[in-house]
This record gives structure tokens, sequence and C-alpha cells, in this order.
């Protein structure tokens, strides 16, 4: 997956004119506390340049991560027109690039941050990209809010789309339920959370979805079902999304190859019912000749291998095009 043009630009202009050596050490301490799931009371974002660290190194990958689940929203639900969004830990304003590339019709977001150098790096970024015609169609009214998303979500009125991503692995455990409530609330048509995926990313998945469906919520995806998860540990449910590498990117994190592939975790509920599919892949296809094998998520609510033979017609034509994340109708 490659970023918007529009993107690409206005990272290059921000990030090209600094010194790598600066880029590598904020990355590479960010690195650490994002693998160590660092909580010290300091936020991770917590200068500017840390933030630019950001967006050289992980920016591309959480763009990917959200840009792919929203792929899935709108694979489920293609009627689903989003004209406001609200985000909830919008760091730079990764989940409204995502967004308004997989929604082009958003008129209206706002952006909740609490770290106050995210905040002004992801204003500038977004005002730059979205205001007026420079994004090639209409201006993008915008509201950035400076603050914890437990108090700053108070009073707010309800988005068509909600997203929260890669924030929960930022907060206690305790604070996930009622930062999922709220957001529930919040939410008119679809709400899209997104995790790393790791084990404890797929685990703050699970426990989100568990209080959001006793709320009432409707799974959109990428489970086939609402029943409990057959997934079962040390197994884990997560996907994966190859993005590109600009050269900063790749320098900053001592890359060698121009790619990476992010592992993530997703979620997405809607208010109103979505038809599953027969089932999703949850595992890279195993092709052969005349053979493809499938590991699935089913409608059933079963993890199932799925062979599917050339003697299947269509099916088998079918089969040979999907891969991890897609789904088998
Ligand atoms: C890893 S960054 C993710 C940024 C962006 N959503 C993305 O996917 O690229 C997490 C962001 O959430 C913010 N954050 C963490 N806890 C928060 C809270 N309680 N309220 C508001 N923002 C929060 C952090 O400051 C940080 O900018």
């Amino acid at each position: 997956m490659q970023l918007p043009p529009v993107l690409r630009a206005a990272l290059a202009d921000r990030l090209d004119a600094q010194s790598l050596d600066d880029l590598r050490v904020a990355g590479s301490r960010l690195t650490e506390r994002y693998r160590a799931e660092t909580r010290d009371g300091r936020q991770h974002l917590n200068g500017e340049a840390a933030v630019l660290a950001y967006l050289a190194a992980r920016l591309p990958a959480t763009f990917a991560a959200i840009r792919a689940s929203l792929d899935a929203v709108a694979e489920r639900r293609p009627e689903f027109a989003p004209a406001t969004l609200l985000d909830v830990g919008a760091g730079p304003g990764t989940a409204l690039f995502a967004a308004r590339d997989a929604f082009p019709g958003l008129a209206r977001a706002t952006l909740v941050e609490a770290s106050a150098p995210a905040m002004t790096v992801g204003a500038a970024l977004t005002r730059r990209c979205f205001a007026g015609d420079e994004n090639g169609g209409a201006g993008l009214a915008m509201d950035w809010v400076q603050g914890d998303a437990g108090v700053a979500l108070a009073g707010r009125r309800p988005a068509d789309l909600v997203t929260l991503a890669y924030v929960l692995d930022e907060l206690a455990p305790a604070m996930l339920a009622p930062l999922v409530a709220k957001l529930w609330k919040l939410t008119a048509g679809i709400l899209v959370i997104v995790e790393p995926g790791t084990p404890a990313g797929w685990q703050r998945i699970l426990a989100a979805r568990g209080h959001l469906l006793e709320a009432g919520a409707r799974i959109v995806a990428p489970c086939p079902h609402a029943a409990a998860c057959p997934v079962v540990a040390p197994d884990w449910c997560h996907f994966a999304e190859r993005v590109e590498r600009s050269r900063t990117h790749r320098l900053t994190k001592s890359g060698t190859v121009p790619y990476e592939d992010e592992k993530f975790a997703y979620l997405a509920v809607a208010r109103s019912p979505v038809a599953p599919p027969e089932g999703r892949v949850l595992a890279p296809a195993r092709k052969g000749s005349g053979k493809v094998a499938l590991k699935l998520c089913t409608a059933g609510g079963t993890v199932a291998e799925r062979l599917v033979t050339k003697r299947e017609g269509e099916t088998f034509r079918t089969a040979r095009r999907l891969d991890w994340g897609d789904v088998l109708e």
C-alpha cells in the first residue's frame, strides 16, 4: 500500500530537512516504548522530535492498517458514506488521512489528542493536505481538540465514523471499558478500533468486542459471527498489510528493503446489522497446483481449514484469488 500522494509530499517536506541521526535516535526510543508497551505516566509523543520520528517510522504503517480496516468496512457496507469523523488519540491525524482516502465525501472531522506536540504537528499536516482545493476536492472542516479523551469527549456530538487507532495499548487496562462505552455512544454509524497485531493487541480487541456486543453493537468486520471468538492462544487473530517505505522511512529504521509488513488487529462494529460472509481468511492462503487451503473463521463461529480443489469450479477460481484477511462469500 502507498500513502496518498498529497500526504507523501507533505511528509517529505516536513522530514527531508531533518537530521537522519536525530530521526533514528528518536525513532528507536519510540519503538522501544511501543514494543515494551511502556506506561510510565509520560506521553510517548512528548516532544517534536518524537512526533517527527513517528511521522517517519510509524505513520506509514498505521495508515496502512487503518486504511485496510476501512476497506474491510467498505466491502461489507458499500453504501456507508460517512460525512463526519471523530478520531480519538489522533496523533498526527493518521486516521483522518485514511478515512478521507477511503471516504472522499468526509466533510467534517473532530480529532482528539492528548499530546500537544502531536496535535501541533498533526494540525499543520492535515491543514496543509486538506485545506481548500489542494487535495483536488472540497475543503474539510477540522476541529482539533487537545486533551485526554476521558475529559475531551464530554458533550461531543455523535459522528458517522468513529476511530480509535493504536491507542488502547497506551491506556491502563481499566480505561478500556469506559472509553469504548463512550465511543460507542458517540457512534452514529460505524466504530473502528485498530491495535498492533500482537497477542496483547488481539486481547484488547477481544475485550472491546465483548463490551460492544453487550451494548448491542453489530459486527461489520473481521468476524463473520458474533459468537465467542474461536481462535485459541497461542494463536491470535491478526492481519498484515505491506507498506511501501520512503527513503527517509527506510533510513530512520535502518532498514534494507523498501517495504515493511505491518501486523494489526481490528474490529469494526455498526448500529445496524450487516450480512456476514461465509468466512474470513485468517492466515496466508496455501496455494498448490489444483488446490487452495484456507484457514477460515466461519459464519458458524468456528475456525476451520477449507481445502478447495479444482473440481469445485467457480469456488476454486474465487478461492485462488483470496488471501489473508479476505472474505469468502
Ligand atoms: C500510537 S499513537 C496513534 C496515533 C494515530 N491514531 C495513528 O494510528 O497513527 C497514540 C496516540 O494516542 C494519544 N493518546 C493516548 N492516550 C490518550 C488519551 N487518553 N486521550 C487522548 N489521546 C491519547 C497519544 O498521545 C498518541 O498521539
